[in-house]
């Protein structure tokens, strides 16, 4: 979803995004043959392709790539490397799972900031590049700029244009591409994935992907639950599974993390697990339910109805690697402030860091006990995550609870990175669940 911390993206306005098609395909492949098959038209575009794999064996194989924190340049994100092209050119991109599109920004961008960490994805110096054209059908699965409404059929240089938004108006542009993409096992072998589909992007711009937590990164790799989401691309051949565990990013060097298409040992031992819930108009977040919030095992009086998934498609929870604090119902999070305020033995400031409404100073405090957070979610699964996944250091001796309000009306609540740190996470697309466990991150 993107939304990263920086001080001025503290109160974003969370909008739900109806950009992304509703469609159901997986189109990971060695060879892909795409068939569009029109269906009743639901108020917009309603496709579903056709693929016909030439199988890797790659069933029981696990890709491998470390995430890597941000925090050293100021960025609340995890990013992950991608190699992409013939030679393979390394890109650092944004590990967000409240987005689909897979894009980098490409040398002839207008507007990208050079950065330290080397160049942008040079498409002329890889010999396996290749933009989708405009009528190809798998440029039917993106959004388009206004100037791709006059697709030429029979021009053979009629690249598919993209346009993408995130829910803070941030964007990116350009051609929608294949390109061949060299990934690892967790064995160390190494395997090449023809067409990946992705964005080379020409024109970016918003908060999101110019500003500050943006710093260092080639582009965005979203593993959302869409046709176009690097995970379901290359989700079939492993599965539909993929994972990641998330370390305190806070630490010095920060700990590495790392991300798992395919299954992990994991699976089944130990690790609780929760429905994902399907909202169709909005089918590229993992949502998942909230039953009930605990503070120091005391049940909040907070209506099941604050929770649901409206017939518009607003509300619900989503789990997103993107977002770094946690976003929750008004109702709700006025609730748990309420609970905290009351249960804090700890010295709460008069005047809070400027974006938080509880925070304590801890400076001449010995032993520091927050009251206990615990969610219950959908399917009996319990979520008690540590006290320092939602109390932040934001000054010397500063603690500030790292959950916000969704004001708006029809706003999703999110479950942001931070509050993720130290479990396992497996998003497993085939059994529509999210397991969980905090004994898990050491065998990644
Ligand atoms: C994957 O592993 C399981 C059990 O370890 C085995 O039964 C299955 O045949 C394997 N699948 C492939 C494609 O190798
Ligand atoms: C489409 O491209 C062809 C070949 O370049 C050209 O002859 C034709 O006029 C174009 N059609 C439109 C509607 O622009
Ligand atoms: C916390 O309290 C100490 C005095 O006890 C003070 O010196 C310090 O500035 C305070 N910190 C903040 C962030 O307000
Ligand atoms: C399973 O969880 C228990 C505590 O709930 C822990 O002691 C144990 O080490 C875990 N087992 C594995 C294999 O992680």
């Amino acid at each position: 979803m993107m939304r990263p911390l920086t001080l001025s993206h503290l109160r974003l306005l969370l909008l739900l995004s109806l950009f992304h098609l509703s469609t159901s395909l997986n189109d990971a492949a060695e060879y892909l043959k795409l068939t569009l098959l029109h269906k009743p038209p639901f108020s917009y575009p309603h496709q579903s392709l056709e693929f016909d794999t030439h199988r890797l064996s790659l069933l029981n194989k696990t890709l491998k790539s470390p995430l890597i924190s941000g925090a050293s340049s100021g960025s609340g994100q995890y990013f992950v490397e991608l190699r992409l092209g013939s030679p393979p050119q390394t890109l650092l991109l944004v590990a967000d799972t409240g987005s689909d599109l897979v894009w980098v920004k490409c040398t002839a961008c207008k507007n990208c900031v050079k950065h330290k960490l080397g160049t942008d994805y040079r498409a002329r110096q890889s010999i396996t590049f290749s933009p989708h054209h405009c009528y190809s059908p798998v440029c039917k699965l993106v959004t388009h700029s206004s100037r791709d409404r006059h697709c030429n059929k029979t021009r053979i240089h009629s690249p598919c244009r993209y346009e993408y938004e995130y829910s803070d108006g941030s964007k990116t542009s350009g051609f929608f591409s294949k390109e061949v993409t060299t990934l690892k096992t967790s064995s160390g072998q190494v395997v090449k994935f023809r067409y990946l589909n992705f964005g080379c992007a020409f024109e970016i711009s918003g908060p999101s992907v110019t500003g500050a937590s943006f710093n260092g990164a080639h582009g965005v790799l979203g593993l959302g639950r869409g046709p176009i989401s690097f995970s379901t691309q290359l989700g079939k051949e492993f599965g539909n599974k993929f994972s990641y565990c998330l370390l305190d990013y806070t630490l010095s060097p920060p700990p590495t993390s790392f991300l798992l298409i395919g299954s992990t040992r994991m699976t089944n031992r130990n690790m609780s697990f929760t429905p994902l819930e399907n909202n169709p108009l909005s089918p590229t977040f993992y949502y998942i339910a909230i039953k009930h919030v605990f503070v120091d095992g005391v049940k909040l009086p907070i209506s099941s109805s604050v929770w649901a998934i409206d017939n518009l498609g607003n509300g619900g929870t989503v789990f997103d690697s993107g977002t770094t604090l946690t976003f929750l119902a008004d109702q709700a999070y006025r609730q748990i402030l309420r609970a905290f305020r009351r249960r804090l033995k700890l010295p709460v400031m008069a005047n809070p860091t400027l974006g938080f409404d509880l925070c304590v100073n801890v400076s001449n405090v010995r032993s520091i006990r927050f009251p206990q957070l615990r969610f219950e979610l959908g399917g009996g699964a319990v979520f008690s995550p540590p006290a320092g996944n939602y109390f932040i250091d934001t000054a010397v001796s500063a603690k500030c609870l790292a959950i916000q309000p969704v004001n708006s009306r029809g706003g999703i609540s999110v479950i942001g990175n931070l509050m993720q740190q130290g479990f396992l996470f497996e998003f497993d697309g085939d059994r529509s669940r999210l397991g969980f466990t905090r004994h898990g991150c050491s065998v990644l």
